[in-house]
């Protein structure tokens, strides 16, 4: 088949990357005039294992190619995914412009018959909206095109993408129309081998499932965390708890993980966009918005713990902190915890010396040049080299490299041994044996 994928980021791309592994030829159109230069040079603008080898691979079969002319795009394809951005509006709403702005291009290139797929993740009601916007540049056309408007949210993790999008545990498709239920049912076919993972429902359900599933998650993270916090006032240890509790098949072990709170370009924005949408049908979303409480307090909960270990003012202090991604696995720092934490330290006084394995040209693009004008904000070569002089380690994004540190040279290099670690990678009595003071997240400290 032959498709357009609308949007080259991590959705966009890795979307239509795996559907031309399946044989298929897809175009992706981004408006991105060097983000599709690059792609064309065979240059992978994101970092998501697996990725390269693959759009590489499919270029040179010439399966995939990029343009950001959505009409050129479209000339020999009926089927349009759409996964550009929807980022949050100042009150919390999705903000739609992107996606629409694309609906009103699909309208004024449609030629025949055409299936438009929201990949994005968008309120209930968008399909419809989507919907009126092609009719009414078909009407300004004078034509009466038939198409129809399919929600089939994407699941993919950020740094297992490719896995995520050939294996899924699940396909959501979202249509009422037996042609376009036929089409997508074609087009997931292949991911669909041993047994069918697609679950057919109503537009609105599909859309809604996206913003249940992140918000689920997002509430499992919250919950531990305040399960955390109150360990941390009672001297309980939350790692006997978060092991006492996930082992009831009920529960599971996912996504109980004590931190310093969750981010990323999906759950900050999208439990804030659920909960827009509760208050615009006047519902009271009780529970969403203490998740949403919740996680704004844990991503300040390190600093919190630095300013009762070193007070208000830090100035002169250095700071060595380990890992930037929001996740591991990815190069991706919007909403980061780290971002957050950075903020709090260099407005509070202090330097920080930051390594991450995968986002430190991300952190140079991307964070106030200031800081590195003023050294505010200096970016190691190595992970030992983030923690030279510093006064205390501060653990933000579990790595694997990060797991099993080399305490001893670590207490050699740093002018105090204080850990802080944001995401209880560490024993604390081993690390106190090696002469750390340890401070966790709910960890008896
Ligand atoms: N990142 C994830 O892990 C993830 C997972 C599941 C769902 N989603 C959802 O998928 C959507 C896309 O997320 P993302 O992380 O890939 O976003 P992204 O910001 O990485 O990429 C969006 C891309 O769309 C392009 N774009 C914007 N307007 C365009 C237009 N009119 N025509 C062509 N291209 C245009 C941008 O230049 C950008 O490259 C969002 O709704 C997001 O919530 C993201």
């Amino acid at each position: 088949m032959n498709l357009t994928v609308i949007g080259t980021g991590y959705v966009g791309l890795v979307t239509g990357t795996c559907f031309a592994e399946m044989g298929n030829t897809v175009t992706c159109v981004d408006t991105d005039p060097a983000k599709v230069a690059q792609l064309k040079q065979g240059q992978i603008p994101i970092f998501e294992p697996g990725l390269d080898d693959l759009v590489k691979n499919n270029v040179k079969e010439g399966r995939l190619r990029f343009t950001t002319s959505l009409a050129e795009a479209m000339a020999d394809s009926h089927v349009y995914f759409i996964a550009v951005g929807t980022p949050s509006n100042g009150d919390g709403s999705a903000d739609l412009s992107q996606v629409l702005g694309v609906a009103r291009e699909i309208g004024e290139h449609m030629r025949d018959y055409s299936v438009v797929v929201d990949k994005s993740t968008v309120p209930v009601g968008t399909a419809e909206k989507v919907r009126d916007v092609i009719e009414t540049e078909l009407a300004q056309r004078g034509e009466t095109i038939p198409f129809d408007v399919v929600s089939n949210p994407e699941f993919l993790k950020e740094g297992a993408a490719i896995e995520d999008f050939m294996r899924p545990d699940r396909i959501i498709v979202g249509t009422d129309s037996d042609p376009a239920r036929d089409i997508m049912r074609q087009l997931y076919a292949p991911f669909n081998m041993n047994r069918d993972r697609t679950l057919y429902m109503g537009v609105r359900d599909a859309e809604m499932t996206k913003y249940a599933a992140n918000a689920m998650l997002a509430t499992k993270i919250s919950f531990i965390n305040e399960i955390a916090g109150l360990c941390d006032m009672l001297h309980v240890d939350v790692e006997n708890v978060r092991l006492g509790i996930g082992s009831d098949s009920r529960i599971g072990y996912s996504f109980i993980y004590p931190g310093c709170g969750y981010g990323g370009s999906c759950f900050p924005k999208d439990v804030k966009a659920i909960i827009h949408l509760a208050e615009s049908c006047k519902f009271e979303p009780k529970v969403l918005r203490s998740v949403e409480e919740r996680n704004q307090h844990q991503r300040r909960v390190l600093y919190l713990k630095i300013r009762e270990r070193f007070g208000e003012d830090l100035s002169g202090l250095t700071f060595g902190m380990w890992g930037l991604a929001f996740k591991p696995g990815t190069d991706d720092l919007r909403e980061a915890p780290a971002v957050v934490l950075l903020h709090e330290l260099i407005g509070a006084g202090a330097r920080v010396r930051a390594y991450d394995p995968v986002a430190m040209e991300a952190a140079r693009q991307q964070l106030p040049k200031a800081w590195f004008d003023n050294g505010d904000l200096i970016l190691a070569t190595h992970q030992y080299d983030a923690l030279q002089d510093v006064d205390a380690m501060v653990l933000v994004t579990e790595w694997k490299p990060f797991r099993t540190p080399d305490f001893h040279a670590m207490h050699k290099l740093m002018k105090q041994p204080v850990i802080f670690d944001g995401r209880n990678q560490y024993e604390p009595q081993s690390a106190k044996q090696a002469g750390f003071e340890y401070v966790g997240i709910g960890r008896k400290s």
